[in-house]
């Protein structure tokens, strides 16, 4: 073999014609990132699962990671450990359970969870941001994107300049409204009796945004439902309890010293 039929003999070098399309000029474009369908290569099937739990893949890892840090940006590191095996019985660990049981069911089939909103009301200190996080927890295990927040502090984001770092009110807004749970911690808590047309507002395009794009949202509360109504106006809470599990939370305030202090 003389050396131009030697060359000749690496099929891939061959002359090409000019514009034709080789497996090896795709490749080439593969893996540079081009967007192959616009030379008519249907696109590869859906890889991207619905849930994410193995956390060896990097997906599942920045999902349990954006759950873990909405939990340290509340300053709740040490709520991360609770699991529904840790819940007494009057924070309703199975009603819980089966609530998150659906839900993963619902993403997995991209369908509509049947009940929308889990609303665990209570007295201070029962247990009931336990009782959430550990739903957190769990659900965040199980591959769903969860994020924890309280009421005030979404309040708080929303404001010019208000969110942490340099997180824009937009990106606190599109953060909670497209999380697959949200845990919405003190529903209306610390607004006196009054809340401002901002805080109404703002608390009415989330849930009313999450309830229409099929979103998830559990609810914690010291109120009673009047004091819900109050800021969610009643259209709204009665969508809100329209799909609902009520996981009522009361018992003993767990803070409470044993011995008062005196002072
Ligand atoms: N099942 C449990 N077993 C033991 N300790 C618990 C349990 N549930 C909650 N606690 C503890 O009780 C304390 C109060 O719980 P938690 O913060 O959940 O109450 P809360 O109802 O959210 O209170 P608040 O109304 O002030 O928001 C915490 O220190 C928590 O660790
Ligand atoms: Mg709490």
């Amino acid at each position: 073999m003389n050396i131009l039929e030697a060359q000749h003999g690496v099929p891939e070098r061959e002359p090409q014609r000019l514009g034709e399309v080789t497996d090896r000029v795709l490749e080439v474009l593969r893996r540079g990132g081009a967007d192959l369908s616009q030379l008519g290569v249907p696109a590869p099937p859906e890889s991207d699962p619905l849930l994410w739990e193995d956390v060896s893949i990097p997906q599942a890892r920045a999902r349990k990671n954006a759950w873990i840090t909405s939990m340290r940006e509340a300053a709740h590191d040490d709520y991360l450990k609770w699991r529904f095996t840790d819940l007494d019985a009057n924070q309703h660990p199975n009603v819980l359970g089966g609530w998150l049981d659906s839900l993963v069911e619902a993403k997995q089939h991209k369908a509509r969870p049947a009940t929308m909103h889990l609303i665990a009301p209570g007295n201070i200190g029962s247990g009931k941001t336990t009782a959430l996080a550990a739903l957190g927890n769990e659900a965040s295990e199980r591959g769903l994107l969860v994020r924890f927040i309280k009421h005030t502090t979404y309040l708080t984001w929303r404001r010019p300049d208000g969110g942490p770092g340099d997180m824009t009110a937009y990106a606190a807004r599109k953060r909670h409204v497209e999380a697959d749970l949200l845990i919405l911690d003190e529903l209306c808590g610390e607004m006196d009796g009054v809340a401002t047309e901002f805080a109404r507002r703002e608390t009415i395009d989330l849930v009313d945004s999450r309830l229409s794009a099929g979103r998830p949202t559990a609810f914690s509360t010291n109120l009673r439902r009047d004091g819900i109504a109050a800021v969610l106006g009643e259209r709204l809470l009665s969508r809100v309890e329209d799909r609902a599990f009520l996981a009522k939370i009361q018992g003993p305030d767990r803070r409470t010293p044993r011995t008062p202090l005196d002072w």
